[in-house]
């Protein structure tokens, strides 16, 4: 056992589940206090069963005629107990579903905070639904078992020692046949830790994935209808339920064997005890009251070992769930710093440009997309980026967001009188305003999509921002108007005004810098160049950083770069000339 042990150590297993129970343990320290809430009243209504028992012997014995006279005060301290008993149920069944609910909302609520200051890129490379799964269902597991395990422990602990300790005094061989299942239980679970460990994380993930799976689908139910793919996607889920299947059942079999053997020891050992006590009772050095006893006490010694035990498999339970929080909550985070300079650049009335020197980046994934590039916008001025899909706009958005570091070379946002430079982080993003290229509406109203960016703004500016954005016709005319309601993803709106809908609330937004990645390619011409023209005289100022396919845009611009082969490159005025006259 203990070269079994080492090797587990050794092998990183125990070191693993370790460091995360120790995790959970730094979280429960906020909750001592319902922690000790509910040890006390464990450890309360534990004095009471004990004591019930011993005045259960007594009854007996006053019932079969060994002790007479005491039957009153008996029966009353008995009643008494068992109302007691019922009292403290009720107050921890109360008291737990209030711990419960505040542990798991708080430690949700502190992973959704981790997850979304998280950095970017590296978040990016785990699915919607497995961080769903692992804010739900792993927060929930890790909630229960910092309210109930320790607490258990203490008190299953108790009770054994309690137990154990009545037991010794009526009688130490009983007591010792009754602990006689401790040593193959123990046996059991050190050697069952690795293989519990490999189910639980096994069933995790595949509940990450099934969830993952569902979510998907139903975001492109549209795409499933339409392709005939219906069967197909059924067929999907039932794969994914077989091996749900196959990973509970192989759990559920290895679980009912050890359940089994467990129980066939403790059957020995409570047949034993009992033949013990029945001997004792036959030589007439007992009474019936402590037979009755002793056979509750062996069967409430082995209960209490059985749930001290059955701890260990709860706790590397625990411990996976932990370990996939921890992953999340360990991503790098973003830092915020510079925030005065960043208020200094925002108060600044003179614009704010950007320059881009010899950077080079490449996505963790290993693909390159900008070699020594140069870019350069100045305060006020209207920029296009263009190039064909895939060369590198969004990135380069992305870059002077701040949401990915550059390997090399630097993106500095200037402004102010002295200039002051700034290296794009998460810091300076306040700087910006952005439509990104993909449609980012939240279910809710327009007026709270649109509030997103300016939660102060009146409804007087919410339409000016949507006037702006060509917009405040087809809203006026909803029934609701601003208050009208969209769906997921503006569900119920067409993308031409979900994209009208993103610019105003880009607009409503007093940064500086503003950023637009393909904002207007699903307008018709005429409406997108009454847009740009909107956006050329109101901008107030700001520098307007576009992305486009569609040489319209450009019309709006001073200059163009082209985004292509990992370089970045000035379009010439001719060349700009030609691209606008295409048009
Ligand atoms: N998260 C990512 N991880 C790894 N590679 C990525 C990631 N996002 C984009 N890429 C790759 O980086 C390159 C540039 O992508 P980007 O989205 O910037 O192109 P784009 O010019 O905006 O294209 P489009 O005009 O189609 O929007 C592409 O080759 C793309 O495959
Ligand atoms: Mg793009």
């Amino acid at each position: 056992m203990i070269k079994r042990l080492i090797q587990k150590i050794k092998d990183g297993t125990a070191l693993q589940i370790l460091q995360e129970l120790r995790w959970i343990s730094r979280y429960s320290r906020r909750y001592l206090w319902a922690i000790g809430w509910y040890i006390l009243l464990g450890i309360l209504g534990t004095v009471i069963s004990i004591a019930a028992s011993v005045i259960s012997k007594d009854i007996i014995d006053i019932v079969t005629g060994y002790r007479m006279g005491y039957a009153v005060q008996a029966g009353v301290i008995y009643v008494v107990m068992q109302l007691t008993t019922i009292g403290l149920k009720a107050a921890v069944a109360r008291i737990s579903v209030r711990v419960q609910l505040r542990v798991s909302q708080e430690l949700r609520a502190d992973i959704f905070r981790k997850i979304l200051c998280a950095q970017w890129e590296p978040l990016s490379a785990y699915h919607s639904g497995d961080l769903l799964s692992r804010c739900s269902r792993d927060t929930d597991t890790v909630a229960g078992s910092i309210i109930s395990w320790v607490p258990s422990l203490t008190v299953n602990s108790l009770q054994f020692v309690g137990t154990f300790l009545v037991l010794f005094w009526f009688d130490r061989t009983l007591a010792l046949l009754a602990l006689a299942s401790a040593p193959v239980t123990l046996l059991l679970s050190v050697f069952l830790v690795k293989r519990i460990r490999k189910h639980s994380q096994q069933l995790r993930q595949i509940g990450s994935e099934t969830t993952a799976f569902h979510a998907e689908t139903f975001r492109n139910i549209q795409f499933i209808k339409a392709f005939h793919a219906i069967d197909a996607y059924c067929g999907k889920l039932t794969n994914i339920q077989q091996k749900h299947k196959e990973a509970t059942l192989e759990h559920n079999r290895f679980s009912v064997l050890t359940s089994s053997i467990l129980s066939l020891v403790g059957m020995v050992v409570g047949g034993v005890c009992c033949l013990w006590s029945a001997y004792r009772l036959w030589g007439n050095h007992i009474t019936f009251g402590e037979m009755t006893l002793f056979l509750q006490m062996s069967g409430s010694l082995s209960g209490a070992f059985g749930a001290l035990v059955s701890l260990v498999p709860a706790a590397i339970t625990a411990a996976t769930a932990a370990g996939r929080i921890m992953e999340i909550t360990r991503l790098p985070a973003e830092e915020i710093h510079s925030k005065e300079q960043v208020d200094h650049l925002l108060q600044t009335g003179s614009g704010i440009g950007i320059r881009v020197e010899d950077v080079c980046f490449a996505y963790r994934s290993g693909k390159e997309v900008f070699q020594n590039v140069v870019f350069q916008a100045e305060p006020g001025e209207v920029v296009a980026l263009v190039g064909p899909s895939g060369g590198g706009k969004t990135t380069l958005l992305r870059l002077m967001l701040g949401m990915m570091p550059v390997q090399a070379g630097s993106i500095q946002l200037c402004g102010g009188e002295p200039e002051l430079k700034l290296c794009a982080s998460a810091s300076t993003r306040a700087l910006f305003s952005y439509v990104p290229q993909d449609n980012t509406l939240f279910s809710g109203t327009i007026a709270e999509n649109l509030r997103i960016t300016n939660p102060n703004a009146t409804n007087d500016m919410l339409r000016d921002a949507l006037r702006m954005a060509c917009a405040d016709e087809f809203v006026s005319a909803l029934p609701d108007g601003l208050d009208s309601r969209v769906g997921e993803s503006g569900d119920g709106l067409s993308k031409g005004q979900i994209q009208r809908i993103c610019i105003a609330r880009a607009l409503l937004s007093d940064a500086p810098v503003l950023l637009l990645d393909e904002a207007t390619s699903a307008l018709d011409v005429k409406t997108e160049r009454t847009l740009l023209e909107n956006i050329q005289h109101f901008r107030k100022g700001r520098t307007c950083i576009v992305t486009t396919h569609r040489p319209s845009v450009l019309s709006i611009c001073q200059r163009a770069y082209l985004i292509q082969n990992q370089a970045v490159t000035q379009v010439e005025e001719g060349k700009l000339r030609q691209m606008m006259e295409e048009f």
